[in-house]
């Protein structure tokens, strides 16, 4: 720690969505199903069962939305595009659903705001999957076509540019555990979608770099720091290196250093990785990004054995997370004894400085990449006041920590230029519905108002002063 905790001037406070979590008129203007208008309807998937049918209607209240960015200050946005809205059946484009995000980006610029446009934030045409989705290679020429189709009409207002956001979760954890839209459950069609997506990035950015070298371009990534619970026991350390394998260095390496890393190959041989990548893919894979986005929630404790000795105060949980990555199954999750939030996540702001450093270090730092951190927040149960406030202590405590975190980093060396708090609103936290609220917005599905929650107005604090002191 350090005694500056004012912010670098050209740091960029922003908050984040997602078109499927919020925007809802599912059915409206041409828009076709997506893979998550179909999952959702799965008995048993989703908690509940609930949909993104009207989610937040942000689709029809974008402007109240955008004059409530406007009041608490925010400096940017980060949103995605809806592929199904965009291009529905992944055919022609639809100009009625570009329309929309058209006047999107107008108002955003209108209150100052700088759009952050996500091209695929999990969304794809369920037209696309029925031909294999991101199993199927041709799915990643499809995603840069439609790339170009989004740009012919915002790219001459919208110059930051996602290509993908958290391709882990779109690939292991959809296509090979099945939590998550498609629901496949396939080893081999988990790496293969996981290589599709590197290679609809690479296309994607290879395509628009060639439309207009001043665009800033680049990838959102989970990622995460994974420690041994015993550094000295060798199945430990050996666990911490496949989770950091599959989420950390089977997107980076290819991305920054043209290959995967070779122990991550051995862990997935006779998966059928081998025959999916082709000549060049890899190459096409590395462009060089202007921005690489780090999603963090939080880190993790892993062993090879389960949690034998309980914390003082704890339960003996043992959780064994199970793997959609193969070569991490018998991983088992131990608690660090760290606060919670609602999604039984462990608050642990000093992994964010630790991965920053990390990534600048191994990754972008000898690199022309900036690093953002485009994800973070925490789920905790609201109580709403009798004077109808959110006194949402525990996430405000959240935020600040985490920009904290930020701030060490960025004392240290590390040259983060910007945050994205996760999320602006409460809304579809997929599987598990609309049972967790991570905004600093309340809304009540009921009436779709909306409520600045407390750490709404501590974000808006930290804004304007530009510093963590008051
Ligand atoms: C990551 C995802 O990008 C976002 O869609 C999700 O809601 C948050 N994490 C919280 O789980």
């Amino acid at each position: 720690m350090t005694s500056s905790r004012t912010f670098p001037r050209d740091f960029l406070f922003g908050a984040a969505t997602a078109a499927y979590q919020i925007e809802g008129a599912a059915h409206e203007d041409g828009r076709t199903d997506s893979i998550w208008d179909t999952f959702s309807r799965v008995p048993g998937a989703v908690i509940n069962a609930d949909n993104g049918d009207v989610a937040c209607d942000h689709y029809h209240r974008y402007r109240d939305d955008v004059a409530l960015m406007r009041e608490l200050g925010l400096q940017t946005y980060r949103f995605s595009t809806s592929w199904a809205r965009v291009q529905p059946d992944g055919g022609a484009f639809n100009p009625l659903g570009l329309d929309f995000y058209s006047r999107l980006v107008d108002e955003l610029i209108e209150a100052n705001i700088k759009p952050w446009l996500t091209l695929y934030h999990w969304d794809l045409p369920q037209t696309l999957e029925d031909q294999g989705g991101w199993a199927n290679r041709d799915t990643a020429e499809r995603f840069r076509d439609y790339a170009l189709g989004v740009h012919d009409a915002l790219g001459d207002r919208v110059d930051i540019w996602t290509t993908l956001n958290e391709p882990w979760c779109s690939s292991f954890l959809s296509y090979t555990a099945g939590a998550h839209a498609p629901g496949r459950q396939s080893t081999e069609a988990g790496l293969a979608a996981g290589h599709h997506l590197l290679l609809a990035h690479g296309l994607t950015v290879d395509a628009l770099r060639q439309r207009d070298p001043n665009l800033n371009l680049g990838i959102t990534l989970n990622l995460t720091v994974a420690k041994p619970v015993d550094p000295t026991h060798p199945g430990d350390v050996d666990a911490a290196r496949r989770i950091d394998g599959q989420f950390n260095r089977f997107f980076l390496d290819p991305i920054f250093r043209g290959e995967y890393p070779a122990d991550v190959l051995d862990d997935v041989a006779e998966l059928g990785l081998d025959a999916v990548i082709r000549d060049g893919d890899l190459a096409q894979i590395m462009q060089p990004i202007d921005a690489l986005g780090v999603n963090y929630y939080h880190g993790e404790l892993v062993s090879d054995r389960p949690a034998q000795h309980p914390l003082p105060g704890e339960a003996p949980t043992t959780r064994v997370i199970r793997s959609p990555f193969p070569a991490a199954d018998g991983v088992f999750h131990h608690p660090q004894g760290l606060p919670l939030t609602a999604m039984d996540w462990e608050v642990q702001p000093a992994g964010l400085t630790e991965l920053l450093q990390r990534v600048d270090r191994e990754y972008t730092g000898a690199l022309a990449t900036s690093l953002y951190v485009t994800e973070n927040g925490a789920a905790y149960d609201d109580v709403v006041t009798d004077d109808g406030r959110v006194a949402d202590l525990d996430r405000t405590d959240f935020l600040t920590a985490h920009l904290g975190a930020v701030l060490d980093a960025i004392d240290s060396g590390v040259d983060v230029k910007g945050y994205f708090y996760w999320s602006l609103l409460d809304n579809y936290e997929w599987a598990w519905g609309y049972a967790k609220r991570f905004g600093i917005v309340r809304v009540d599905y009921r009436t779709q108002q909306r409520t600045v929650k407390d750490s709404g107005h501590a974000y808006a604090a930290i804004i304007r002063n530009r510093s963590l002191v008051p």
